[in-house]
């Protein structure tokens, strides 16, 4: 509750990540990826480490029944943002985003992640991770690839979107 708000919403900005409206099956992913270390975030890996594999899976049925904050998705960051979320970029060999986070980030099955609602700087956060390597829990590399493709005006502009106005 400290970091992550209560019931899994955290205030409106910050680095910290809301829980709710995750699945299950994806916060216990993350929280098994924290352990291993393919998640590199020192107090999240220290956190994971102290868990049991119960307490993970008790976590996430946890966190997995509670709705998300509400969305103001597409209100903020421009046609740039929209572009890529809905229609991706085939120059650069972008996919929509849309395709794996679902439309305006909404997220699209058990392991593709909702990003409708998380806060800018967490975005960037993740975004900065998935380039420098030290978050290297996307399977087959997909973000790590797509990461590398986007300008740092663009991050910008789909961490406003994806934030919307909360
Ligand atoms: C081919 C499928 C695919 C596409 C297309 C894709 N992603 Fe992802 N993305 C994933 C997967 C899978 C994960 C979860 C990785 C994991 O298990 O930790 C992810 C995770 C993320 C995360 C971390 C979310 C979190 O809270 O942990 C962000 C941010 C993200 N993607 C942004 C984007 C953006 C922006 C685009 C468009 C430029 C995009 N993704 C396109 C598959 C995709």
């Amino acid at each position: 509750m400290a970091c992550h708000g209560q019931a899994g919403i955290t205030p409106a900005s910050g680095i910290f990540p809301n829980l709710a409206g995750l699945t299950p099956e994806y916060v216990a992913k993350q929280l098994a990826d924290f352990r291993q270390g393919t998640r590199k975030q020192p107090l999240m890996n220290t956190i994971a480490q102290a868990l049991t594999e119960q307490e993970i899976g008790q976590l996430a049925a946890y966190y997995g029944t509670l709705a998300g904050p509400p969305l103001h998705v597409g209100e903020a960051g421009g046609e740039a943002a929209r572009k890529l979320d809905q229609v991706g970029d085939g120059a650069r060999a972008l996919p929509a985003c849309a395709n794996c986070h679902g439309l305006r980030g909404m997220g699209e099955g058990p392991l593709l992640p909702r990003l409708a609602g998380q806060s800018k700087e967490y975005f960037a956060d993740q975004i900065n991770a998935f380039r420098n390597g030290s978050r290297q829990n996307d399977d087959v590399g997909v973000m790590r690839a797509f990461a590398q493709r986007l300008t740092d005006a663009e991050v910008d502009a789909l961490g406003q979107y994806y934030a919307g106005a909360r």
